[in-house]
């Protein structure tokens, strides 16, 4: 092969060294950090993104007629262009910046949620993340509509049949995740968009999970809605995203009232402004945006593809060795994962083994994962979760297989 077409082998020395908080140390331990599921750390790319951004151009947006408040604006905007491009969305009246999944799914309730009433029905998994059960819960209580449930197996798997069989011309939303943050599933989310347009349902996609190991493209997955945080795809905290069909958005009434969202304003008559600004109540999250057009670049620039391969290696070992462990059960043995894997030593509780992983530099999430559901469909009361990202190594991984030994040794 030409060498100038040859990929170039996943260099994952190269990446930990693009992340700076990677080099530091844990109780004086080399940081294993296996909890990129909760949120992913930051390249120096979105660091110094924003610090440029801080230092040199920052002022309030789409309001100044000054130079810096333009530039200010730019950057927003441009971040903007950055996400519809690689959402690869029509618009960028169909990227609306929120606080992240869990506003992004509220404003989905509160505002196209508006015209449910008694009879009309929601389908959701039994996979789901609180931030996709609990608004839907809230819509219902204040609509009189109905919440129901598709069930999974023992594998974590969704049952598609039973998917299927729950949907009617009743159900007027469909919201599931992509990938399950507890169990790490990969769903089926090609067939569930497609039975669920067959009986006229729209469509909501939770890829909080998801947009950071696979590639997305809103137009031929074919949802409504589509939805994720910042800081899972290596930006910044506090800064998410909603894309919808722009006919859909068009429908939908405000939810938050204040500055930005507004065109004209007196006390008889309030009109309201262009998508998606309609929607963005408030001064954003500046910053945030800019940092989140630098870790998609970041991303892009690895290559998703080759960051999911390299974790579906990750995952393939983490699983062998984790099993190999006695006592240890892995939760959630989906055949499609992404880089999590949930689990339980036998007689140690989810929480004192994440402190000992603690004490040898192992970062896990130990709970529920907001996914209380899901742990009582398994009988835990939680698990201990190891995530991957792109740049999680060999040497993590060898790090949490002693570091369960020694937990082992402990617990007797
Ligand atoms: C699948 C899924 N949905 C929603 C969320 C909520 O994301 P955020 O807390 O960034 O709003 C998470 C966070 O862990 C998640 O994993």
């Amino acid at each position: 092969m030409n060498a100038a077409v040859t990929p170039r082998a996943y260099d994952v020395a190269r990446v930990r060294a693009d992340f700076p908080i990677l080099s530091t140390t844990v109780r004086g331990k080399r940081l294993a950090f296996l909890d990129t599921a909760a949120s992913a750390q930051r390249p120096l790319a979105v660091i110094e993104a924003v610090d440029r951004y801080e230092r040199g151009s920052h002022a309030n947006v789409h309001r100044g007629v000054y130079e810096l408040s333009q530039k200010a604006t730019d950057a927003f905007e441009g971040a903007r262009e950055r996400v519809r491009r690689f959402l690869n969305a029509a618009s960028i009246k169909e990227i609306v910046f929120t606080r992240g999944t869990t506003e992004s799914i509220n404003l989905v309730a509160q505002s196209w949620g508006r015209r449910l009433g008694p009879g009309d029905e929601i389908l959701i998994t039994w996979m789901e993340h609180h931030a996709n059960i609990v608004p839907w819960q809230m819509l219902c209580e204040r609509t009189g509509a109905v919440l129901k449930v598709a069930p999974i197996d023992q594998r974590g798997e969704l049952d598609i049949d039973a998917f299927r069989a729950l949907l009617s011309p009743r159900t007027k939303l469909a919201a599931f995740t992509q990938v399950s943050n507890a169990l790490g599933t990969v769903l089926p989310i090609r067939a569930m968009i497609d039975a669920a347009r067959a009986v006229g349902a729209l469509t909501l996609l939770d890829g909080a999970q998801a947009v950071a190991h696979e590639r997305v493209d809103v137009r031929t997955l074919g949802c409504d809605f589509y939805v994720f945080s910042s800081h899972k795809l290596y930006g910044p905290t506090g800064l998410g995203v909603l894309w919808a069909r722009e006919a859909i958005l068009r429908e939908m009434p405000p939810w938050q009232g204040g500055g930005d969202m507004i065109l004209t304003v007196s006390f008889a008559k309030t009109t309201y402004n262009e998508l998606p600004y309609r929607f963005e109540a408030g001064t954003p999250h500046i910053s945030g945006a800019v940092g989140l057009a630098a870790a998609i670049d970041y991303l892009e620039a690895l290559g998703i593809e080759r960051v999911h391969e390299h974790e579906q290696g990750l995952l393939a070992r983490a699983s062998y060795a984790l099993r190999s462990i006695p006592g240890l059960r892995i939760i959630g043995e989906a055949k499609e994962k992404i880089g999590v894997v949930s689990f339980m030593l036998e007689g140690v509780h989810p929480h004192d083994l994440g402190t000992i992983l603690d004490d040898e530099g192992v970062a896990v999430r130990a709970g529920h994962h907001c996914a209380m559901p899901v742990m009582e469909f398994f009988n835990v009361p939680a698990t201990a979760r190891a995530s991957f990202g792109c740049y999680t190594d060999d040497a993590d991984l060898q790090q949490l297989v002693r570091a369960l030994s020694r937990a082992l040794e402990v617990f007797g």
